[in-house]
């Protein structure tokens, strides 16, 4: 799949032929099994964020495949390697909405033999997203975490890492099926964040919260405010709502950190970090695979319009059967 120009789904993707490409210095060819649709993939294709698109534009930074070439510079002990990609189409024309794509061979990750190739397509984005969000502060051992959005795919991820930390989790959702989602993936307390008693649940189950990874900080500053302890950060990885106004004497009296992330513009370093958090989990078992809805290749626009509306589970392409 490909665009040229960014816009609504069905008028500027298209279904594309292309060579298949030759790995170069420092890159792998990467048969792909699964390509992930994540909202950014949608934003950008929209032209809702200001990225830069390639011409043409292979859409979608996360998914899952075997190597089957590799360029120079990559150890050849790489071919046959099941790997979850991370960002691939981030400054690259391959996204991992193709057949077979090269991307840097760092990006390309080596994946646990337990965890499936379907499972490997959902990690990146969500789960690295959610372990620099949770850890840049230090440690969560024995601290309160709160994850507002507990079953999105980021807050899901979050809810699964901070219990793995060492944290005591409190999450949000509005649904009945999203609070078990965020319930199953290890949350102690799961409230609706619309509910006028929701700080009142979490401050009585809790008696305060240390850390709150946010992606709705206009709608949730209130709450955030009302169950945060002094000391404590919020950190915010999304803006899709109005954007809040700031009480600052509460914040400034809370001593309260507010931060904000995106995957794109943190430091390799951070990078580095979050990946061997993640990775750790994942051989530790501890990031399950979440609910998925899987399209064909040729159904991206079905998905990208199904993202669009907020969709209960993480949605996939399937590419190639290669398990
Ligand atoms: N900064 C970054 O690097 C970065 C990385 C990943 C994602 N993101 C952004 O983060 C957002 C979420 O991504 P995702 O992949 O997790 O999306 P997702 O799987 O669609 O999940 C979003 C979740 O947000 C919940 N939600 C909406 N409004 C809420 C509110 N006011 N309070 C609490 N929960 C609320 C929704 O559940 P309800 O139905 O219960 O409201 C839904 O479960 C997107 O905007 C995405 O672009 C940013």
């Amino acid at each position: 799949m490909t665009y040229s120009q960014q816009g609504p789904a069905a008028e500027v993707l298209r279904l594309t032929e292309f060579e298949l490409p030759e790995p170069g210095p420092g890159q792998v060819r990467v048969q792909i099994a699964y390509s992930a649709v994540n909202p950014t993939d949608v934003k950008t294709r929209s032209g809702m964020t200001a990225q830069v698109i390639g011409q043409p534009q292979i859409p979608h930074m996360d998914g899952s495949g075997i190597i089957d070439a590799v360029g120079e510079g990559v150890a050849a002990s790489r071919i046959g390697e099941r790997v979850w990609l991370m960002l691939v189409a981030f400054g690259s024309t391959w996204g991992t909405a193709a057949e077979a794509i090269i991307v840097d061979s760092a990006r390309a990750i080596e994946l646990p033999a337990h965890i499936t190739l379907k499972h490997a397509a959902t990690i990146a984005v969500p789960s690295l997203t959610a372990a620099y969000c949770l850890f840049q502060d230090g440690s969560l051992t024995d601290r309160n975490v709160l994850i507002q959005g507990g079953a999105g795919g980021v807050g899901r991820a979050a809810i699964q890492l901070a219990a793995l930390g060492g944290a005591r989790v409190y999450a949000t959702a509005s649904t009945p099926a999203k609070q078990e989602i965020a319930r199953t993936a290890g949350a102690h307390l799961v409230v609706d964040y619309r509910d006028p008693q929701a700080a009142e649940q979490i401050m009585v189950a809790s008696g305060g919260i240390d850390r709150i990874i946010e992606l709705n900080l206009g709608v949730n500053l209130e709450l955030d405010l009302a169950v945060i302890r002094t000391g404590s950060s919020i950190v915010t990885y999304a803006a899709d709502a109005t954007d809040p106004q700031m009480p600052v004497r509460r914040l400034m009296m809370a001593c309260v950190d507010v931060r904000f992330m995106i995957l794109y513009n943190i430091t390799p370093a951070e990078l580095a970090n979050a990946i061997e958090i993640v990775s750790s989990a994942l051989e530790r078992r501890a990031l399950t695979i979440p609910p998925t809805r899987v399209f064909a290749l040729e159904e991206c626009v079905d998905a990208h319009v199904a993202q669009e509306e907020g969709p209960d589970s993480r949605l996939l392409l399937l590419v190639n059967e290669l398990e």
